[in-house]
């Protein structure tokens, strides 16, 4: 594998339902030398994603697909990842959960990031959770995706300390700036980089 150039680096799509501003650190990181990762496509199950915008920002192919009935929105995504020769998936604020049958088909890693330290706090509305159970810490998580929601194996974590003071978008906030550090970790651990 030849990292250095630019070449020969793992294509990689990002899924996104929002904002998409692990998005933007993905396509940062993809662009250093050390990265092993090229973002060739981007997944969107909502037209109106702000973070489409880096598609066009950064030249990246963009596709939009309707979710109304998900087994085929799956198989569309499917025949585009083939497409683009795509070997890994990041999901980065993606709302939708992937079937069994959309995991299996695809050969190749899918990866999340969750803004809580699982196993605590799967599922939504994580920072309300962690400051209603009155918790010192909360912070995100790069995990591998397996067919239990947030469920697959961790690959790493970060804390992010609760103050008194902290709300729900006070630790938000928080958790972001972690986590847009830490999905590119992750990616480094986990091809031994
Ligand atoms: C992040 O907190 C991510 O962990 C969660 O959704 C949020 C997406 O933010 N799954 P963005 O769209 O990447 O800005």
């Amino acid at each position: 594998m030849v990292l250095s150039t630019g070449i020969n680096k793992i294509k990689t799509a990002v899924f996104i339902s929002g904002t998409g501003s692990n998005l933007k650190s993905l396509i940062r990181f993809s662009k250093l030398k050390k990265s092993p990762i090229s973002i060739n496509l981007i997944v969107t199950n909502n037209k109106l994603a702000k973070g489409l915008k880096y598609g066009s920002i950064f030249k990246i192919e963009r596709k939009i697909i309707n979710f109304k009935n998900n087994k085929i929105a799956e198989k569309k995504i499917l025949t585009e990842l083939k497409k683009n020769k795509i070997d890994l998936v990041c999901l980065a604020g993606f709302m939708k959960i992937l079937s069994n049958y959309f995991i299996k088909n695809f050969k190749g890693k899918i990866l999340n990031i969750h803004p809580s330290l699982l196993p605590k706090y799967k599922g939504l509305n994580t920072h309300q959770r962690a400051l209603k159970n009155k918790d010192k810490y909360s912070g995100c998580t790069v995990h591998f995706v397996n067919s239990k929601l947030d469920s697959g194996k961790i690959i790493l974590q970060k804390k992010v300390k609760i103050f008194k003071k902290d709300t729900p978008t006070s630790l938000a906030k928080k958790v972001l700036a972690q986590e847009h550090k830490l999905y590119s970790k992750a990616i480094l651990k986990i091809f031994n980089l």
